[in-house]
């Protein structure tokens, strides 16, 4: 199964990381703030049972305070100490997927603070599959966990390598750990439990398909905003560049491009089919093809947004993907980069 792939073919950390990441636990420990590498994107981690670490994470984010954070634990062991009444089908997921890109909503236990969920009385938690996220969760120590966010300010691109937490967070966050690219490069898929049945509120590193197979059910996606609200990736604006985004049809993308060039505007234009321009080339369009693989184009999208984000285009110009399951949370991410709160380009 395609999950598989995230457990495997990971070195061993060197002397030097673990080095590193016994200095990130102490910070930790202390209440500090420690930036750290998972299988999806970078995380920006502080102790789960320290409420003015807590404080810390949304102050750096600039994140409203009613918008929960993910709960990354060491072992499936510990689920029990930080949910309560886990139905079935979770641990079912929980054993075949972690530590893997899938975040659990479940009843939280008295060992989470209000910090952590804003108020709320679920908790997301996943195992992430890094080898130095594990090892850091494991230096911890017992009874503590991480709550981490994606390491970005609220509501921009999500980081995929070190550099992009030190671009986006800088001097804020204490320390940064480099465990080099993410190898999802998209957020994990959330879950949750309502009444018992398994609803996807964020489509993400694990397939749908993968879901149901193990559930061996039909899994819903949530689709209306008031079963979404409290999830902030879910909000319209979110995961966007600077530049406006749009998404164009394989069959009026270059017609846009064109039309926009025409008006004297910088253009890039990102595709994942071989379609080639119908007319002559012109100066003011870029265009860079991406990966025609799902997998591929989820581990590069957010470096390359951020990539062309910084090149002063006008206009970035996506092809739409292809309406399959297997490109549902690269379409979910481009749909929310394209609502830009930052965009008075109308077009
Ligand atoms: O892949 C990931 O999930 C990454 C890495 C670092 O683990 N984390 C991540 O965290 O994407 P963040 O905070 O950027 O997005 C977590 C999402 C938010 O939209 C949050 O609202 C939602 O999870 N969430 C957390 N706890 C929740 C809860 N109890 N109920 C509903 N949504 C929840
Ligand atoms: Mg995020």
């Amino acid at each position: 199964m395609e999950h598989t792939q995230y457990k495997q073919n990971r070195p061993n950390l060197t002397p030097k990381q673990q080095d590193q990441i016994t200095a990130a636990a102490q910070v930790l420990n202390a209440g500090g703030t420690v930036a750290f590498p998972t299988e999806t994107v970078y995380g920006l981690g502080a102790d789960v049972t320290n409420p003015d670490a807590i404080n810390k994470i949304y102050k750096i984010k600039q994140r409203p305070i009613d918008h929960p954070l993910i709960v990354h634990i060491g072992d499936i062991s510990d689920l029990h100490y930080w949910a309560e009444e886990i139905p079935d089908s979770a641990w079912k997921l929980a054993n075949h997927f972690w530590p893997g890109p899938l975040t659990l909503i479940l009843q939280r236990s008295r060992h989470i603070p209000d910090s952590v969920t804003g108020g709320q009385d679920t908790v997301g938690l996943r195992i992430p599959a890094h080898p130095v996220a594990l090892a850091l969760l494991a230096a911890l120590g017992p009874e503590k966990a991480l709550a981490a966010p994606s390491a970005n300010r609220f509501g921009r691109i999500s980081p995929t390598i070190a550099a992009h937490v030190r671009e986006e967070l800088g001097s804020a966050v204490d320390m940064i750990l480099d465990g080099g690219a993410c190898e999802v490069g998209l957020e994990s898929t959330i879950i949750s439990f309502h009444d018992q049945s398994p609803m996807i509120l964020r489509p993400g590193g694990i397939a749908v398909s993968a879901l149901e197979s193990v559930l061996e059910d039909p899994v819903i996606l949530a689709h209306n905003t008031s079963q979404m609200i409290r999830t902030s990736g879910s909000l319209p604006a979110h995961y966007a560049p600077a530049t406006p985004l749009r998404i164009y049809s394989t069959e009026h993308i270059w017609d846009r491009a064109l039309a926009l060039a025409a008006q004297g505007l910088r253009v890039l234009v990102m595709t994942w089919s071989d379609i080639a321009p119908s007319q002559p080339s012109d100066q003011s369009i870029e265009q860079f093809s991406m990966p025609s693989d799902p997998i591929a184009y989820g581990q590069q999208l957010y470096a390359k947004l951020r990539q062309f984000d910084q090149a002063a285009f006008d206009y970035m110009i996506i092809e739409a993907p292809p309406d399959h399951p297997s490109w549902l949370a690269i379409t979910d991410r481009l749909q929310r980069a394209s609502y830009n709160p930052f965009d008075n380009k109308q077009n």
